[in-house]
């Protein structure tokens, strides 16, 4: 794959790379028009990054589909798809993790403790392999991306880093892999995420600036849903991530959440401001 970016490089073409831990949904296939919308080669990575998953969580079960993934990137105009294995990523006496200290620490850096050296180290793997120009990520995964973003600041990573808006069901789910595990029951109640984020935005344009109470009228949305348990809602300051009392005019906060159903944990988030 080096070689391969070496040589497209060498021939003055643009390269996006949008990676993904397979099992591919619309919200991938989203990022992946945004990348081919950006470049001459589209690379897509498939990699279910051992090093992000806890003990305990779900790196044996998580959705794979090699076979359909390829035939959706097919269909986006994907050039090349690089899906190396474990072993070759991480090979026999690997040690180096890439850690971007306080972006990882809250929310789910607070639950799954390593996960985004986990993400930070692969990530910066992906992009030493791939060697884009641009590499497109999404929104839903809120925290990733302010460390992902960070991290490329900070250690003068040359490529662009494009967000991508979270891509919703009809009824307001966020696209997500983790969805399929849901039950019939489950995934019906799952809408209460967005209801819950929308409520608190509704809140915050009739003028309440209160973070609490912002977080309040999200939560009991949330908590009227029997099979939903609550992991965290939080306000945080959209860039650094710190905990913001009050959504003062023109801040930059986003409401950020985790909830489990059963042991789905899913996660979803919105940006909101004064009106
Ligand atoms: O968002 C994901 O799918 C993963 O965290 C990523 C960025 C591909 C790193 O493994």
């Amino acid at each position: 794959m080096q070689a391969r970016a070496d040589d497209l490089r060498r021939d003055g073409v643009v390269i996006a790379l949008v990676p993904t831990m397979g099992f591919l949904h619309d919200g991938h296939l989203a990022l992946l028009r945004e990348g081919r919308a950006r470049c001459d080669e589209l690379v897509l990575s498939i990699f279910v990054n051992p090093t992000q998953f806890g003990e305990g969580e779900d790196l044996d079960r998580y959705p794979r589909d090699e076979a359909g993934d390829l035939d959706k990137a097919q269909r986006c105009g994907v050039d090349t798809v690089f899906a190396p294995d474990a072993g070759s990523m991480y090979e026999p006496g690997y040690q180096t993790y890439v850690s971007v200290r306080h972006l990882s620490e809250p929310l789910c850096g607070a639950r799954r403790p390593g996960h985004f050296d986990g993400v930070a180290s692969v990530v910066t793997k992906l992009l030493n392999i791939c060697k884009p120009q641009v590499a497109v990520f999404g929104e839903k995964d809120y925290q990733q991306l302010a460390v992902i973003r960070r991290m490329v600041i900070d250690l003068s990573i040359d490529v662009e880093v494009v967000r991508y808006p979270i891509v919703r069901e009809p009824d307001g789910l966020a696209l997500s892999s983790r969805n399929r595990y849901l039950s019939d029951s489950e995934r019906a109640s799952a809408t209460c995420l967005f209801q819950g984020l929308e409520a608190a935005r509704n809140l915050a344009h009739t003028g309440e600036r209160d973070a609490a109470k912002l977080v309040t009228a999200c939560r009991e949305v949330i908590e009227r849903e029997p099979e939903a348990r609550i992991d965290y809602v939080e306000l945080r300051d959209a860039t650094t991530l710190e905990t913001v009392d009050r959504l003062e005019p023109g801040a930059q906060v986003v409401l950020a959440l985790a909830v489990f159903f059963s042991d789905t944990r899913l996660i979803d988030n919105a940006r909101l401001s004064t009106k």
